[in-house]
């Protein structure tokens, strides 16, 4: 059986990181066993691991590979960034060739970036002999709907789930929406969240991380080493386009952030896009930031927003760090609503709509929205929690990944069975 998994953009790496390491673990389980036993599932897995370019820095990418322990992708398509059509467009090209050469039995795509959708579509309509035969197309993170068709990934979300073949839910309202629009049930499968299989796998070597001391974030830093507290702060992540590439709509998120900003300091690790239109819109100073350029920096600028650290994106080791000992975060990604659930941290979302409302049912995520008042109020009420009632969604265990792999090996074998190993 060959599994083909398609990685692109930062919040793919840790979706994908746990599929692999299952794979692996099935290929070790095989090998101790021995296949010759006669057990159908005793076959090892070939796995191909294809990284499409969409994010292609050190910051965006290549930290995550090692903090992930990914292997090195065995091909890339280096797109690198470009309009949606045209990132769309060049990945799409470039992966039928890789298709047409490897021919998987199942391609795997996680979430909801351009990188979804274009290798989804690529799959759904590659033929790989005469009779059309294809890979089967596997969806991680599949059924969640934000119902806001202006937001480019609630496209991929719902085009990618139409062309897949199996879908992996992260939680019941993906059941919900997938049976509301007249998905086969048989196509579903409710197996958890593998964000989350990385985060419970990641979660205690993330405090060997530096970051908070880089970051001067210890109330006594310097007095008596072990005995350092670390100092209230609030963790700051925004890059929806909807909310920083028009100046009025991101003046308006800044206004709602400054009593917080005021009270305690923001570590704000800046996504290349805000980082493009602050300088665009010439928010330095709004931010508290000395000079023309936006220069990444870990010391405390002066200014209006006295006490913002501004950092590079960061890896996904020193941001879990940032996340587990923050007294809030507020941000617009969906990832971190549903990391902050699980760890049980406050956390305000400024979007106007959520896809993952198990994080606000869970308690420790508020949807916001994205005017100034409604955002002061919500911080101020989770600025004021002190405990957090850490309740874990349904099946967010660590075993999503293993889920994935059963199933996929149970269709294979059911197909092989009936002489179909490829879907038509
Ligand atoms: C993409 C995803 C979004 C995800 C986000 C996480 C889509 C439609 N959007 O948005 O769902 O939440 O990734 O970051 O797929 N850039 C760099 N270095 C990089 C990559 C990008 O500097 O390694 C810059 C480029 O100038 C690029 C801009 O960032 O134009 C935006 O990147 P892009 O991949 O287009 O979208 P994101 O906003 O990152």
């Amino acid at each position: 059986m060959i599994i083909l998994t398609v990685v692109g953009a930062r919040p793919n790496f840790m979706k994908a990181a746990p599929i692999i390491a299952a794979i692996n673990e099935h290929n070790e389980r095989v090998s101790a066993n021995g296949a010759g036993r006669g057990e159908r599932s005793a076959q090892t897995i070939r796995h191909i691991l294809v990284h499409t370019g969409q994010h292609y820095d050190e910051f965006m990418s290549g930290s995550f590979f090692s903090d992930l322990k990914l292997p090195k992708p065995d091909i890339h398509l280096g797109v690198g960034s470009g309009s949606h059509a045209a990132q769309t467009a060049k990945i799409m090209k470039k992966f039928e060739v890789v298709l047409l050469t490897e021919k998987p039995d199942v391609v795997v795509v996680v979430g909801d970036v351009n990188s979804t959708l274009a290798c989804a579509l690529v799959a759904a309509k590659i033929s790989f002999d005469s009779a059309g035969s294809r890979p089967g197309i596997a969806h991680v993170e599949a059924g969640l709907r934000s119902f806001d068709r202006s937001m480019p990934e609630e496209i991929n979300r719902i085009l990618t789930d139409h062309v897949s073949d199996l879908l992996f839910v992260t939680e019941q309202s993906g059941l919900q929406n997938l049976q509301n629009e007249g998905i086969s049930p048989d196509k579903i499968h409710f197996v958890g969240n593998t964000m989350i299989d990385s985060l419970l796998t990641f979660k205690e070597k993330a405090e060997t991380s530096i970051i908070l001391d880089k970051l001067k974030l210890h109330a006594n830093a310097g007095n008596n080493g072990d005995g350092k507290s670390i100092c209230r702060y609030a963790l700051l992540t925004l890059h929806r386009p909807s909310n920083v590439d028009n100046r009025s709509a991101f003046l308006n998120i800044l206004d709602g952030l400054e009593e917080l900003a005021a009270d305690w300091p923001i570590v704000f690790p800046i996504h290349p896009r805000t980082r493009q239109r602050v300088q665009e819109f010439g928010l330095q100073s709004r931010l508290g930031l000395n000079g023309a350029e936006v220069k990444p920096d870990t010391a405390r600028p002066g200014g209006g927003f006295r006490n913002i650290i501004l950092t590079e994106p960061l890896g996904y080791l020193d941001f879990l760090c940032l996340m587990k000992h923050a007294a809030l975060v507020v941000t617009d990604s969906g990832g971190i609503q549903e990391e902050t659930t699980c760890l049980g941290i406050p956390c305000v979302t400024v979007r106007e709509s959520t896809e993952r409302p198990i994080t606000i049912e869970s308690g420790t995520n508020v949807l916001a929205g994205t005017q100034k008042e409604k955002i002061r109020g919500a911080v101020r009420r989770q600025m004021a929690i002190k405990y957090c009632d850490q309740r874990a969604p349904e099946k967010w265990d660590g075993q999503a990944a293993r889920r994935i792999i059963a199933a996929l090996i149970r269709t294979h074998q059911e197909r092989t069975l009936s002489q179909r190993s490829l879907f038509q």
